[in-house]
């Protein structure tokens, strides 16, 4: 096991360590041990990911510390984190005697952690909760807040809960089975937090492109790591999403939202993100707040990395003008974005005048 990096997420009583590390499941184990008296482990996976064994060694790992472990596998994808999947799972605890004394492991993307934390939080009242995120975008993003939940067949993540785990472990290794577009996928979220939130991890993006795009996994470690650490501090200023901190966080989500709506959701979330950033830099130009070579040095950068960056066919600009103004997190029907104001900065920018995105869209 090579050089573990630790990142704290400081939250007064729900604080917790993201330990990132290559070939460093087998060390889950031993990470759990310091949370002992622990009854029973439930590992919760996918389909696809129970076929990389990811799960079996996190399983066999905490088993050789002499705790009793289950293993559940669900139905890979979206289409899992629904209330028929979350009431299986919850039948499933009962009949295992999962009791409170027991630790609940999502091994697998953030539908995995969405779903598993979210039947943690929710099964005997809550019980405990740890993430192995194995997808990109779950290691950057999803696994490390503490917001768990699952769809309504017509709103994405509409029922759930903030739950904060024990701990979080990542081990870069996994990224080596990722399909390439779910890679880019968690690509489309890295550079958000450069371009929007650091400066410093633009710069170590820019100038390691080569050794992205091959996976190299000394840098993916860094770049992790990072994101992890960006993250974890808008997460420690506003937990609850109430100062408007973590609102930053999406820069470019208004726009990817209702790229996804429009594609059936055909279009994965970090690929429309990376549009939704370059929209985003659009307006922020028109309204003054950067210059053309800030626009143009991004565009560059997406497509170094092999991110899309133009609106796909079948987007309508009527429409999604309409879907922005009703996006969960706009209030009272105002168009509402976060906008680069430099590199690694950016604003909230309320009531923006639909007239000017005719001219982005
Ligand atoms: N809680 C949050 O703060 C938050 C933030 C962002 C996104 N999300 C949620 O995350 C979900 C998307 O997460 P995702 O992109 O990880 O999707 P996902 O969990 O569906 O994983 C994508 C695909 O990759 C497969 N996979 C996972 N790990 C693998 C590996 N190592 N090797 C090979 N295949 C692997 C999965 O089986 C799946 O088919 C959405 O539901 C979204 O709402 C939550
Ligand atoms: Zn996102």
């Amino acid at each position: 096991m090579s050089d573990l990096q630790i990142i704290s997420v400081s939250l007064g009583n729900r604080s917790y360590d993201i330990e990132i590390g290559s070939e460093n499941l087998e060390h889950i184990g031993s990470f759990l041990a310091a949370f002992k008296p622990i009854s029973s482990v439930v590992v919760v996976t996918d389909e696809n990911v129970i076929h990389y064994d990811y799960a079996h060694q996190v399983a066999e790992s905490i088993a050789e510390t002499g705790i009793d472990v289950h293993l559940l596998s669900v139905a890979a994808g979206e289409q899992s984190k629904t209330v028929e999947t979350a009431a299986t799972l919850w039948e499933t605890l009962l009949e295992e005697k999962i009791d409170r004394k027991s630790v609940l492991i999502s091994v697998g993307g953030g539908v995995i952690g969405d779903l598993g934390g979210f039947v943690a939080a929710t099964f005997a009242r809550g019980i405990r909760f740890f993430q192995v995120p194995t997808t990109l975008l779950a290691q950057v993003d999803s696994s490390v807040g503490g917001k768990v939940g699952i769809d309504l067949p017509k709103a994405k993540n509409m029922v759930g809960a903030f739950l904060q785990p024990l701990g979080v472990l990542i081990d870069i290794k996994t990224l080596q089975t990722l399909p390439e577009t779910q890679y880019q996928s968690g690509l489309g979220e890295v550079v958000k937090y450069g371009v929007a939130l650091n400066a410093g991890l633009f710069q170590l993006l820019e100038t390691n492109i080569e050794k992205i795009n091959v996976r190299d996994s000394q840098i993916l470690k860094q770049i992790v790591a990072e994101c992890c650490r960006i993250k974890a501090t808008i997460v420690a200023e506003d937990e609850f999403e109430t100062t408007g901190r973590r609102v930053l966080l999406n820069y470019g989500h208004t726009f990817a939202h209702a790229f996804e709506i429009q594609s059936d959701f055909a279009l994965l979330h970090g690929l429309a993100v990376s549009i939704g950033s370059i929209c985003a830099a659009r307006l922020a130009m028109r309204m003054g707040f950067v210059d053309e070579i800030f626009l143009k040095r991004q565009i560059s950068f997406h497509q170094a990395l092999g991110l899309p960056t133009e609106i796909p066919d079948g987007i309508d600009w009527l429409q999604t003008i309409e879907l922005m103004r009703h996006d969960k997190k706009s209030e009272f029907g105002k168009l509402r974005f976060v906008l680069p104001t430099g590199l690694g900065s950016c604003r909230l920018v309320d009531n923006v005048d639909s007239q000017i995105l005719k001219h982005i869209l």
